[in-house]
């Protein structure tokens, strides 16, 4: 997939929009986490098909995130010690990406309804711990 990238704009312009987006999928997450903790049967599609679509955005997030925001930490003058936090933060993406490309399509069909509740609601708190990280290290150094 690629994404059109407006390298022109702000840094910190950018920021603010990653973290509104922030808001915007936790959001998004917590609706998905609530349909997994109550246990309606018939409701885990429900709550695969909304991951689904949220993914796509996820997706373009973390690619703006390591264009624009890892590209600005890199030509500031942070030193490597200081970046490396921030660097294994942005690399949880690949972990992020994996889930949606290789774990969500076979969910329903490969593990019990309990399983899957479990693996989705441990993704979620992944992604959101992932974003708390990413405002207290990460973009403060951008
Ligand atoms: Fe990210
Ligand atoms: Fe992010």
């Amino acid at each position: 997939m690629t994404y059109r990238l407006d390298y022109e704009e702000d840094v910190l312009t950018v920021i603010d929009r990653l973290k509104d987006e922030h808001r915007d999928i936790d959001r998004k997450l917590s609706r998905v986490a609530e349909i997994c903790r109550n246990y309606e049967s018939g409701k885990i599609k429900v709550a695969l098909s909304l991951l689904r679509t949220v993914s796509t955005e996820i997706l373009r997030h973390a690619v703006e995130e390591e264009a624009i925001v890892a590209r600005a930490i890199m030509k500031s003058k942070v030193t490597k010690e200081d970046s490396v936090e921030s660097v294994s933060i942005l690399q949880e993406h690949r972990r992020i990406k994996e889930f949606f490309e290789d774990k969500l399509p076979y969910l329903t069909n490969e593990f019990s309804e309990q399983k899957v509740r479990k693996e989705i609601l441990e993704f979620i708190d992944e992604i959101m711990t992932h974003h708390k990280g990413e405002e207290k290290v990460v973009f403060p150094l951008a």
